[in-house]
């Protein structure tokens, strides 16, 4: 049987409908100066060991200088921060101007203010097409209960409204 052809726009409006919340995967580069981008292909994967995974795109520039730092942060965005996710979607711009930011344990950036963070190491990276599909073993995590998380959803943002 022959494969059917799938037009990308049509698969990407169709998905939009999966809901997920926004990371920002920040690290140091090798000149010490933090690096970063917008990630929505996020997901807890594993608890024993603790793995996380998303998927950088082929075409990511911010990648391959997080790859091989010795560790990196995964942000997880809070509702007031749809500006900060248009920042660290904009390809070779400065992402990190006027963002305060601290290192965690480990020493990757964790950026002031996000909901839940996570710091990683490398685990490992497969094959996904036109992006990677990496899995990193989760070093130090912590959430901020009192935040709601900002969401991503058929295109826009939105914010959290519990169901009664
Ligand atoms: C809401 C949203 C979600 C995104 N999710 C991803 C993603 O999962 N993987 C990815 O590679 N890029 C994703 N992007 C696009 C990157 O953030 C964008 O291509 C970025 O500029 C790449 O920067 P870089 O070249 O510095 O790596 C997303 C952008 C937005 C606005």
């Amino acid at each position: 049987m022959t494969t059917p052809l799938i037009d990308s726009d049509h698969m990407r409006r169709v998905l939009g409908h999966f809901c997920s919340g926004i990371t920002v995967i920040t690290a140091l580069g090798a000149d010490g100066r933090p690096v970063g981008f917008t990630c929505q292909s996020f997901s807890s994967l594993s608890l024993d060991p603790p793995l996380v995974s998303f998927s950088p795109a082929r075409t990511s520039t911010s990648w391959p200088l997080i790859r091989t730092a010795d560790t990196f942060a995964v942000n997880v965005l809070g509702a007031g921060h749809a500006e900060l996710s248009h920042q660290f979607a904009r390809s070779g711009t400065d992402k990190f101007r006027d963002v305060r930011w601290a290192p965690g344990q480990f020493g990757a950036p964790i950026l002031t203010g996000v909901t839940a963070w996570a710091e990683c190491r490398l685990w490992a990276e497969y094959d996904g097409g036109d992006h990677t599909i990496v899995a990193a073993r989760v070093l130090h995590l912590h959430a901020d209960t009192d935040t709601d998380a900002l969401l991503y959803y058929r295109g826009a943002y939105h914010i959290p409204a519990p169901v009664r």
